[in-house]
């Protein structure tokens, strides 16, 4: 594939082949992500992953564009998306525009993501009827981790028809997908079931139309925090600091640098 797919392809793909997503934050990530992927987001955990903040709260618009330039580099053929970062789009639909044609025009990414569900409806509606694909976000949405008192499990018992609610309310608005994160499995498949888009599961069980991960947690790259629902399919954090200890005892023992890495005065050019 020469061309990236697009939010209508990635909709499409509904009660289909699952769709398989993940995060990237830099070109040779993207790079990585973009061969096997179908879809790359630019999530806002970039603040936490990559910039050491304690929540996403912190992360803003500059972050944001200056991520998704360097993802959109290196994406040829998956679908691109960005998180709209907390505070640039719960004000007004205006508000949300601007930001998110920011977005778009800067990046070049295809769609934005929000978090919330039925009070976020209206701004979905009022995006996506001006040219801007949306993703919605309902479930643990961690910009809103003061509100919610953590990073719990979201909609067990009788709060499973709220959060149902709300992936139906950003599916009628016009989103063309809908990330649901930390449901019990049942409640991921009942929304699964019932609304006309792709759901994308992180923590959300395995009857969702997609899935999505943070990439630097699936690969073991990041430890402060190790949620339930992330598989290290790699140890790459381990591997990391075995290398560089190695590295730091071969230059105090002088095995480093050794001949070959090393420059005769003449020759060899
Ligand atoms: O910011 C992020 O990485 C996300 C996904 C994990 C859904 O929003
Ligand atoms: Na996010």
């Amino acid at each position: 594939r020469q061309i990236r797919l697009t939010p209508s392809a990635i909709r499409a793909r509904k009660g289909g082949t699952p769709v398989a997503c993940l995060t990237a934050y830099t070109t040779p990530m993207a790079k990585l992500v973009d061969a096997s992927c179908d879809l790359i987001l630019v999530g806002d955990s970039v603040g936490m992953v990559l910039h050491g903040l304690a929540s996403t709260i912190g992360v803003t618009m500059e972050m944001m564009i200056l991520h998704g330039k360097a993802v959109a580099r290196g994406v040829s053929h998956s679908c691109l998306v960005v998180d709209l970062p907390f505070g640039s789009y719960e004000e007004s639909p205006e508000q949300a525009f601007r930001n998110a044609a920011r977005l778009m025009a800067e990046t070049e990414c295809q769609a934005v993501k929000l978090e919330g569900g039925q009070h976020m409806a209206e701004t979905v509606s009022y995006l996506v009827r001006r040219g801007i694909p949306v993703m919605g976000h309902v479930g643990l949405t961690p910009q809103s981790v003061n509100a919610l008192g953590g990073y719990k499990v979201q909609g067990r018992g009788e709060d499973g028809d709220r959060v149902a609610a709300d992936a139906a309310a950003l599916a009628d608005a016009g989103a063309f997908a809908v990330v649901l994160e930390k449901l019990p499995e049942s409640l991921g498949a009942r929304i699964t079931r019932d609304i006309a888009v792709p759901t994308i599961g992180i923590g959300a069980g395995v009857l969702c139309d997609g899935q999505v991960l943070v990439v630097d947690d699936m690969l073991g790259m990041f430890s402060d925090f190790r949620p339930k629902f992330v598989k290290r399919f790699a140890e790459q954090g381990r591997e990391a600091s075995a290398a560089i200890a190695f590295y730091a005892e071969e230059v105090r023992s002088r095995r480093f640098p050794a001949p070959e890495h090393s420059f005769a005065d003449e020759g060899n050019l």
